[in-house]
């Protein structure tokens, strides 16, 4: 049908009812997943989907290769494991520090105090409008190929698309950022407005030796860095930044911007998110202060 994107539906102890995930993913590696065991240096970059997880993951990827950009026929999903698609086994295996990509709820994702936990996140609004684009004519993953956004956004308030809702996932990581000081919680708004400020914030969290390297030569790698994580830079290479091929007229590398979303919700679409987040506010009163 085309009324529903298709989704494993899998469960978790602590997650009521079932959670839609992507296809591909299966209870099997969920589970691997969930009992991965963290060790001091991983290095987690967690997102609801969306939300700048390739932008995260190439900049980490830039700021470890001193600012050079992952070389053509390579692609950036081969450094950051994608821990519940590959299990929680083969993310064992990967080289030492080890970046792990991951969508999963707070509950569902191993913690440990040894691990660092990057979160990026996103205004609904924009995320809604990418997530939809992302899925339609997405073959591979998604049987929907003539999804309507009208359909999509319904899905989204719902907590019915992959991932499950957007309105307890990020509430919820934003909730433990302020408690835990290894979870750094970042703004894709912000990376747009100020991207060398956020840059730095990453490398402050990681640790004095990422500094360092990211300074040197009169910020010579930050330079870099920041040049080959722009949108434009990013938007020539784009298949170096996604794993299987998009269809033509949907690239990856969409808009990148802030509000894009004027162009395509509703006024009554705007005002049912601005609804939904007042009342996330009043179930997780943090989130409140976080202007999304
Ligand atoms: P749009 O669809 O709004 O353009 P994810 O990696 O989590 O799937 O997120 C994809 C979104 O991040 C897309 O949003 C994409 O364009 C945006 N993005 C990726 N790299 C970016 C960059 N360097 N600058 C700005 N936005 C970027």
């Amino acid at each position: 049908s085309n009324k529903l994107p298709k989704y494993s539906m899998l469960k978790h102890a602590s997650v009521e009812g079932s959670l839609p995930l992507l296809s591909a993913i299966t209870q099997e590696s969920l589970d691997s997943a969930s009992s991965f065991e963290p060790e001091p240096g991983d290095v987690f970059v967690i997102t609801y989907p969306k939300c700048g997880t390739t932008w995260m993951n190439n900049i980490l990827y830039l700021m470890k290769n001193n600012g050079v950009t992952v070389e053509e026929g390579d692609n950036i999903a081969n450094y950051f494991p994608f821990i519940e698609l590959i299990g929680g086994e083969a993310t064992k295996e990967k080289p030492r520090p080890r970046f792990i990509k991951s969508h999963l709820l707070f509950d569902i994702l191993p913690q440990s105090s040894n691990a660092k936990y990057i979160h990026v996140a996103r205004n609904p609004k924009d995320c809604v409008v990418s997530f939809y684009h992302h899925t339609v004519g997405y073959e591979q993953f998604y049987d929907w190929n003539d999804g309507k956004l009208d359909d999509y956004f319904e899905i989204f308030m719902a907590g019915g698309c992959d991932w499950g809702s957007y309105f307890e996932m990020v509430p919820r990581w934003y909730e433990r950022s302020l408690k835990q000081d290894n979870i750094l919680f970042l703004f894709y708004e912000d990376m747009i407005v100020d991207l060398r400020k956020e840059v730095l914030k990453v490398a402050d969290f990681l640790g004095p030796s990422w500094k360092e390297s990211l300074l040197r030569n009169n910020e010579e790698i930050l330079d870099k860095v920041l040049e080959n994580a722009s949108f434009s830079a990013m938007k020539a290479k784009q298949k170096r930044y996604f794993y299987s091929p998009r269809p033509k007229d949907r690239p990856f590398l969409r808009k990148g911007a802030i509000g894009s979303w004027r162009d395509e919700l509703s006024e009554e679409q705007s005002k049912l998110i601005d609804l939904k987040m007042a009342e996330t506010a009043q179930k997780y009163p943090d989130f409140e202060n976080v202007r999304v």
